[in-house]
This record gives C-alpha cells, sequence and structure tokens, in this order.
C-alpha cells in the first residue's frame, strides 16, 4: 500500500492505471475510519482492481460554527485499517496542496443544497462539491463509494456526476450501524456515555416512524411530531430538523405517498448527528 501527498503522484498513478485497463474504485473520507467506511471499502475492493482512498479533513465544508479544529485526525490508525483491508493507495494531500493561496473556484450547488442539512449549514455541499469534484479529477476513478448515512450527500454527488458528465459511475451504500442502531459515524465519538446511550433514539424513532407508516399513517406532520415526542424524553438530544421528503422531487411532502426519505439532525450536547431512512408507503 502506498500513502501519496501530491496530486501530481496520485494523478501519474491513476493515469498508469487507466492505461493498463485496471478499474480504480474511490471511497472519499475525511479519516477516522470506521465500520461505515469499511464497508465502501470492502465493496471497492470487491469491485475493482484498483482501491484508492483519501484522507482528508476538508476545511470548505466546515462553516466558522463547526468542528473543523476538534474533527478527530489518525492517519496512523486509518493507515492500519486501510492496509488490513488490502487498500492499494490512500491519497492524503495537506491543505495547501488542495487548496493553495489564492483559490478561487467552488462549485455552486442549486436547490438541493439548501434543504436539510443545508438549510443550517450554509456552504456545505458547495464545500463537498468542489472537493469531490477535485478528488474525481485528481484520480479518475470508474466507480465512487458513498454511504447512505449522508442521504443528500449521495444525491447531490449523483445529480454533480449526471450534470456534469463526469465518466464515473457513484454507489451508494447502506447505513452501517451499531448494536443499538446507532448510525456509525466519526463523530460518535464525541459522545459521553449519557449522551452516546441517548442517541439510540434516532434509529427508534425512524423505525417508529416506518411502523406507523406500514400502520397507515399518512401525515408527515403526524409522524414528524410522534417522533419528536420520543427523541425529546432524551435529556441531551436537542432536535434541529427532522423531515419528511419525496425521493423523486426532493422536496417535503405533506402526505406521504411512494418513496420517501425521513432525515433528521439531532444535537446530543455539541454533536450534531444526522440519520436517515427511506421508507415506501
Ligand atoms: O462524507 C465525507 O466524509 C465527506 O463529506 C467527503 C465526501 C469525504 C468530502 O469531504
Amino acid at each position: 500500500m502506498k500513502l501519496v501527498r501530491s496530486i501530481k503522484e496520485m494523478a501519474a498513478l491513476s493515469k498508469k492505471y487507466k492505461g493498463r485497463g485496471e478499474a480504480i474504485g474511490f471511497v472519499p473520507t475525511m479519516g477516522a475510519l470506521h465500520k461505515g467506511h469499511i464497508s465502501l471499502i470492502c465493496r471497492a475492493r470487491k469491485e475493482c482492481k484498483i482501491v484508492v482512498v483519501s484522507i482528508f479533513v476538508n476545511p470548505a465544508q466546515f462553516g466558522p460554527k463547526d468542528d473543523l479544529k476538534r474533527y478527530p485526525r489518525n492517519l496512523g490508525a486509518d493507515t492500519n485499517i486501510c492496509r488490513r483491508e488490502g487498500v492499494d493507495i490512500i491519497f492524503s494531500p495537506n491543505r495547501e496542496e488542495i487548496y493553495p493561496k489564492n483559490y478561487k473556484t467552488y462549485l455552486a450547488i442549486d436547490d438541493l443544497g439548501r434543504v436539510l442539512c443545508g438549510k443550517f449549514r450554509s456552504g456545505h455541499f458547495r464545500g463537498v462539491a468542489t472537493i469531490v469534484t477535485k478528488l474525481f479529477n485528481i484520480i479518475s476513478p470508474d466507480f465512487a463509494y458513498f454511504g447512505q448515512k449522508d442521504a443528500q450527500q449521495a444525491i447531490i454527488i449523483k445529480k454533480l456526476v449526471r450534470d456534469l458528465n463526469m465518466p464515473l459511475e457513484v454507489k451508494v451504500l447502506p447505513i452501517v450501524r451499531e448494536r443499538d442502531g446507532l448510525a456509525m459515524s466519526s463523530r460518535n465519538t464525541y459522545l459521553n456515555r449519557e449522551q452516546r446511550e441517548d442517541a439510540a433514539v434516532l434509529y427508534q424513532a425512524l423505525r417508529m416512524a416506518g411502523v406507523l407508516i406500514k400502520k397507515g399513517s399518512r401525515s408527515s406532520k403526524e409522524i414528524i411530531r410522534r417522533m419528536r415526542l420520543m427523541i425529546l424524553k432524551k435529556k441531551s438530544a436537542r432536535i434541529q430538523y427532522i423531515s419528511v421528503f419525496d425521493l423523486k422531487e426532493f422536496k417535503p411532502v405533506k402526505r406521504i405517498k411512494g418513496k420517501i426519505l425521513i432525515a433528521l439532525a439531532v444535537f446530543f450536547g455539541k454533536t450534531r448527528l444526522i440519520d436517515n431512512m427511506i421508507i415506501k408507503a
């Protein structure tokens, strides 16, 4: 396994693999790898000759009040995981390599970036789209792997690839959960014991919504009300949003019909966690 720091070296390696007709599978990450990332790496390993994992904490997707400084960084542990999982290349450039002095270009995401998380994290998806586009340009993957936990991110990146005619396929893999249902996230490490226990309520609330819908409930307002009540029973929980979205239009729905996405963001102490579930009415 190679640890590559420079764009030039990464691009040259990709060119060599492509020249040999070897498919490149790419897993973009910000490090602090967990089982969610490992599931993406395993799939890439199965499907592609070459597996590249990027590790880069992207400042452009953090707002001034976000956790850029305290975001967990552990290249040593991440390297061990990647080696064990058979990764060929870790691409881990430093900030100046990606955003040199006088860097000026960012991607604008339309309305898709202004709802759900985008409503509360202004500029977040602009930063995500920019770094992902840069990484795609540097690595030229055939396949890129993302987790369903960041549902809105996955939708935006699929759209980005289609809209900008990028020659690769985006694959979105299911959420990997802890035993009690909490979705795996690098940010789970911030939680203290009480917050960690409380956070399991997110999955319980999503499952309850699924049961209500299966039983015939069709009002988003009512589903959200029931979810709020359940989540707010936990002392450390503060809800930022719970939304029911039509998956085709990617717009909020009042009456539930067909396939919908229930997405939420909830703070436990200072830690903001997101989760979601796709449910068919
Ligand atoms: O999902 C993440 O970890 C990040 O948003 C990504 C896709 C690596 C871009 O920085």
